[in-house]
């Protein structure tokens, strides 16, 4: 199978953590790409979803699926996304599509954390995959100052803008042993808006997509 298809499979098997007449919260990247197609085959079983894109707002738009802010919901009893890296804990690296700040946002609202991977996103130890920092434009060079302070290696993600006008620095060369504390720590520096270390607040189910089929994982 490519990566693709394995993508496809653990989006697919993530429409079975769906709770009928609920409002689902949608990630953002190729994985959930798949799971927003699949998503419109049970339109009428949802009542709609918070969006953490404009990218997958357009696609589930697309589809006919109602969007919600999250001014209009009280709970989201399941948020559906993908990874960039996830490790034995669930802690997750995310951002490499750059929408990592409205995902932990809407992520903060929901219930359960269903994460959708091909098995190649599985890793013993998070930072091989650049960490993605969004940080406000004019902090740019301070934070880069700090972020060569703590270790690692920034670079400005060129031609690139959030969907909330803010700039990615991704930052290379971290082995990272302590994601919660990491995460904390970057949150500390003045003009960073959010980084990709979901640790705090993990994924609770792992649908893993191996050669074998896709693997459901829940954590302890
Ligand atoms: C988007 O900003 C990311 O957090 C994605 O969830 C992550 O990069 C996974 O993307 P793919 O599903 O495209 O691999």
């Amino acid at each position: 199978m490519t990566q693709d298809e394995l993508k496809k499979a653990a989006a697919l098997a993530a429409l079975d953590e769906i709770e009928a007449g609920s409002i689902v919260g949608v990630g953002t990247g190729s994985t959930v790409n798949h799971f927003i197609d699949g998503l419109a085959t049970l339109s009428d079983r949802v009542r709609g979803a918070v969006s953490s894109s404009e990218a997958s707002s357009k696609r589930l738009a697309a589809h006919g699926i109602r969007l919600f802010g999250l001014d209009e919901v009280d709970e989201i009893p399941v948020y559906v996304d993908g990874a960039d890296e996830i490790d034995g804990n669930f802690c997750m690296i995310k951002g490499g599509g750059g929408a990592l700040t409205r995902e932990k946002i809407v992520a903060a609202v929901a219930r359960r954390f269903v994460c959708i991977c091909d098995a190649s996103k599985k890793v013993a130890t998070l930072g091989r995959f650049p960490l993605p920092i969004e940080v406000i434009p004019m902090a740019a060079p301070q934070v880069t100052r700090e972020i060569v302070r703590l270790g690692g290696r920034p670079q400005l993600r060129t031609g690139f803008v959030t969907d909330n006008g803010n700039l990615i620095i991704d930052v290379h060369g971290l082995s990272i042993s302590d994601p919660v504390g990491l995460e904390e720590r970057l949150n500390q520096i003045v003009g960073v808006v959010t980084n990709g270390l979901f640790a705090r607040r993990g994924a609770d189910v792992l649908l893993l997509a191996g050669a074998g089929g896709v693997e459901r994982q829940v954590r302890d």
